[in-house]
């Protein structure tokens, strides 16, 4: 872990671009030198051995030959964002005495000038930061990367670069697979553009956020002739659909993997407009030899997924158009996925599910479907039916009241949080095997239903938190064990039920529980067998409650705790026995409880200095308790000890 200082947390702050380029990258090396934001004006000495130097933010404003002793083991240097009133120049052959180096970041100076020789000697050089540099052009066209032939990843996202044509001594850079020119001004890429880069993959190619136009075909060749893309980045384009079609008719043969068109404003008619046209199956009809894997249209406007419109993607994995405007699913939208696994419309307008809206994906292997984020009321009967390897499923922030009545037996992950659904009727037929259900955030007021639910016998992790749960009715349903490992009830009310003493037999079943939270309930008091038989419990919250004194058998069972916060209660007294028979605990939260004076927490006192328990308090040595006769004031405990 590196430690940053505050200024430097600062900056990075300011230049978060920047900060993501160096952190990540270091924590493999030795000899690490971290001299950020120290207002340096000319490279400092360090030891010949170092490997990493980090020079960012500080006022070097020249860089050259002389600059550097002899570093042969240094592979990452940054020299970003340095703050200087002149441009940041970088002279002829500046790193040779760094043979060895791998990553250059000089990425943040605003108005970089480097010497047509600069890079020369960093044969080994992988990676190149140019971002945020002024740079126009010419640094593509003038041989400066000539040398760098073991070069992967070139960054010159956020420049000044008009025209997209690397000349000749591109055709060394044999590794070169990484291309980032996000936030440029280039119009045009057509025809032989790219000629000193044909016959290579390249894993990368980010033209967002450029102002690419599209022509007809007849003046735009295929830019990307005798390339294979990875991924190609053309987010944040004004393109409507007529344009994308173009486009993709104009790059058609080329193989892409992803495609990547995220934030295309004018793409589709949006909700209420009817001026753009939605995308249709002809939109994409330019990529059907392109073996595309990925396709990322979120954020677009388009509004209804036309029939047969991603026809031309029979190898498509995942699909992604969240966020979008999505309110009609025609039917066949889905037809000729037959591969898809991963598909997300969260994000979007739909209401309601019907039996048709994916029965053209019924054939596909669909393992995760997001649509959370939607205003979906109604949920067809049977509309899912048939998804049988469907494992992961969000309709989380939706409108729903019931449990959707659907069978989906491969189901294993389930998002129902944020919906308005008061029961669990039908739970064990929609997903009888899932391990992980996430219920919170509803209008569940019995807190039996958790019994209900724990008939999912494979359940692992149920989230119960912020329900309206208050009430419990006796049942004389018989639980097996239950395999539960994780149960959040936080953020309910019930201490309405513990208060009157019912259902203190709720967690019973609870054999294999491991973490239990219980805070935010209202809880004023805690049946005396609440916890027993949880004996693989690890941790228990019980803050932000109104606990007034715990039981001296509440904890009796409570073997394997680890961890217990009752942080925040109204705690009147505390003795060290409430503690004893936990034989496992590492930890202790009690920051912000009040306790009343009296003689007897002087006891707990010395325990609590004494345990090896690790105990939490807001100042330890300035815990203090509230004496409960007029004047009602607080006394630091160590005052009030000499009073006892
Ligand atoms: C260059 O770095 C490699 C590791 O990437 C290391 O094995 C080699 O010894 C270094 N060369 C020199 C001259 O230090
Ligand atoms: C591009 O940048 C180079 C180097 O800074 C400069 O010499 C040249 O005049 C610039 N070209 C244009 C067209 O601005
Ligand atoms: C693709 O480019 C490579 C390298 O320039 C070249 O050798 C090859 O002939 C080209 N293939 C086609 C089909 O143009
Ligand atoms: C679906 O997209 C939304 C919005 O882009 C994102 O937050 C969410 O994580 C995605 N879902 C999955 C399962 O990746
Ligand atoms: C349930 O768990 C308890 C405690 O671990 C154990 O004594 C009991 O035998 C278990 N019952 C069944 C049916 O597995
Ligand atoms: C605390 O730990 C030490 C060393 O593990 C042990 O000798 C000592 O008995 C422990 N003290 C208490 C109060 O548990």
């Amino acid at each position: 872990m590196i430690f940053l200082s505050p200024i430097v947390l600062l900056i990075l702050t300011i230049f978060p671009s920047h900060s993501a380029n160096f952190i990540p990258q270091v924590a493999k090396y030795r000899n690490i030198h971290i001299r950020l934001a120290e207002g340096l004006v000319s490279i400092p000495s360090v030891p010949a051995e170092s490997q990493v130097l980090l020079l960012s933010f500080n006022r070097i404003s020249s860089i050259s030959l002389d600059s550097f002793q002899s570093l042969p083991q240094l592979q990452v240097l940054t020299l970003g964002a340095q703050v200087t009133s002149v441009p940041v120049y970088v002279g002829q052959a500046a790193f040779q005495s760094l043979p060895n180096l791998t990553t250059l970041d000089l990425g943040s100076n605003n108005n970089l000038r480097l010497h047509l020789d600069a890079f020369r000697g960093l044969s080994r050089l992988e990676t190149l930061l140019l971002d945020h540099n002024g740079l126009n052009e010419s640094v593509l066209e003038s041989g400066l990367f000539g040398e760098l032939t073991s070069l992967k990843k070139l960054d010159l996202s956020y420049n000044n670069i008009r025209r997209l044509q690397p000349d000749p001594s591109f055709l060394g850079l044999h590794s070169l697979s990484t291309i980032l020119l996000k936030l440029n001004k280039i119009r045009d890429v057509c025809g032989d553009a790219l000629q000193n880069l044909q016959g290579r993959r390249l894993e990368l190619l980010d033209l967002s956020s450029n102002p690419l136009q599209v022509h007809d075909t007849s003046f735009c060749p295929n830019p990307f002739r005798n390339i294979t893309l990875g991924t190609l980045d053309i987010s944040s384009m004004a393109w409507n659909a007529e344009k994308v079609e173009t486009f993709f008719k104009i790059i058609s043969g080329t193989q892409v993997n992803h495609v990547r068109m995220r934030h295309s404003a004018v793409l589709g008619s949006g909700f209420g407009f009817n001026n753009l046209k939605n995308p249709q199956k002809s939109t994409f009809s330019g990529l059907s030899q392109s073996n595309v894997y990925i396709l990322d249209l979120a954020h677009s406007y388009i509004s209804e997924l036309s029939s047969d419109i991603f026809s031309v993607f029979p190898k498509l994995l995942s699909l992604d158009v969240s966020n979008s405007q999505v309110n009609h699913i025609s039917p066949g939208a889905f037809t000729g996925l037959t591969q898809l696994v991963s598909l997300n419309m969260s994000g979007n307008l739909i209401g309601e599910i019907t039996s048709s809206s994916f029965a053209s994906l019924s054939s596909s292997p669909l393992r995760m479907l997001d649509l959370s984020s939607n205003h979906i009321g109604v949920i067809q009967h049977a509309a899912l039916n048939g998804f049988g390897s469907l494992d992961s499923l969000s309709l989380r922030d939706n409108a729903l009241t019931n449990i959707p009545p659907v069978k989906l037996p491969g189901l294993t992950f389930v998002s129902l949080k944020q919906n308005r659904i008061s029961n669990t009727f039908g739970l064990s037929s929609f997903c009888p095997d899932c391990k992980l259900v996430d219920f919170s955030s509803n209008r569940l007021t019995d807190l039996r239903n958790l019994w209900d639910i724990l008939e999912l016998r494979s359940l692992q992790q149920l989230l119960l938190s912020d329900n309206k749960l208050s009430q419990c009715y006796t049942t004389n349903k018989l639980l097996g064990n239950s395999s539960l490992l994780y149960l959040d009830v936080s953020d309910n009310t019930l201490g309405q039920v513990w208060n009157d003493g019912q259902c203190s037999d709720i967690f019973l079943p609870l054999t294999s529980l491991q973490t239990l939270n219980l805070a935010k309930n209202q809880i004023f008091s805690l049946p005396k067998n609440l916890f027993r038989g949880l004996k693989r419990l690890q941790t228990l919250d019980l803050s932000r409650n109104n606990l007034r004194l715990i039981h001296q058998e509440l904890f009796t069972d409570l073997k394997a705790l680890k961890s217990l916060n009752i942080g925040s209660n109204n705690l009147v007294a505390l003795s060290s026995s409430n503690f004893t028979p936990l034989v496992s605990l590492q930890s202790l939260d009690l920051s912000d409880i009040t306790l009343i004076c009296n003689c007897a927490i002087n006891e707990f006192w010395n325990w609590m200095t004494t345990t090896n328990v690790t105990v939490k308090v807001n100042h330890k040595d300035e815990m203090s308790c509230l004496s409960p006769s007029p004047p009602v004031r607080e006394i630091p405990l160590t005052v009030y000890f000499n009073e006892c």
